[in-house]
């Protein structure tokens, strides 16, 4: 079967819903912000304070074309809808499923995590004016299932009746 690209916010559930589907559909599971931290050795937050932003979209879509497009499920970085060019070859070479998530929910999920730098600050204020930016990026999934409020064993049920 064609790779699953799960997408969606910070803290919509991607890690959690990838490793129980994964699990459930008897596939690997990857993540795109791992491979990046493993093959550059260094964390996401200093990739981001050393090389800025833009040298991490660079490398977040180098390895998103690397992933296998067969039998595989990736969870990927909140900000890989970014560009363009990663919509369209995720929808291209596997089925996209977003993880909706309220960002009222986002915002508790999220208190006192310290390892996503575009929340450093406000956090209430930027996750909603990140989340309001991207989300018809996020629509252009193939399948939306929203998270908020709901077990994982719940959305991993609604994602394989859905693909
Ligand atoms: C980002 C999300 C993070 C990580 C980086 C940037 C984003 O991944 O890629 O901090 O732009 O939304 P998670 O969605 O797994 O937190």
């Amino acid at each position: 079967m064609k790779s699953i690209f799960l997408t969606g916010f910070m803290g919509s559930g991607k890690t959690t819903i990838g490793k129980l589907l994964s699990e459930k559909l008897s596939l690997p599971v990857i993540d795109t912000d791992h491979v990046i931290e493993e093959k550059l050795n260094k964390t996401i937050r200093d990739i981001f304070e050393t090389e800025g932003e833009n040298k991490f979209r660079e490398y977040e879509h180098q390895f998103l074309e690397m992933m296998p497009t067969e039998n595989m499920i990736i969870t990927t970085g909140g900000g890989i809808i970014l560009r363009k060019e990663n919509r369209d070859w995720m929808k291209k070479n596997g089925v996209v499923v977003y993880l909706h998530c309220e960002p009222e929910e986002i915002l508790n999920r999220l208190a006192g995590d310290q390892t996503r730098p575009l929340l450093d600050g406000d956090k209430k204020k930027n996750v909603l004016s990140i989340f309001t930016e991207r989300s018809p990026f996020y629509h252009e999934a193939d399948f939306k299932v929203d998270t908020t409020n709901k077990t994982p064993e719940e959305v991993v049920l609604e994602i394989e009746q859905l693909i």
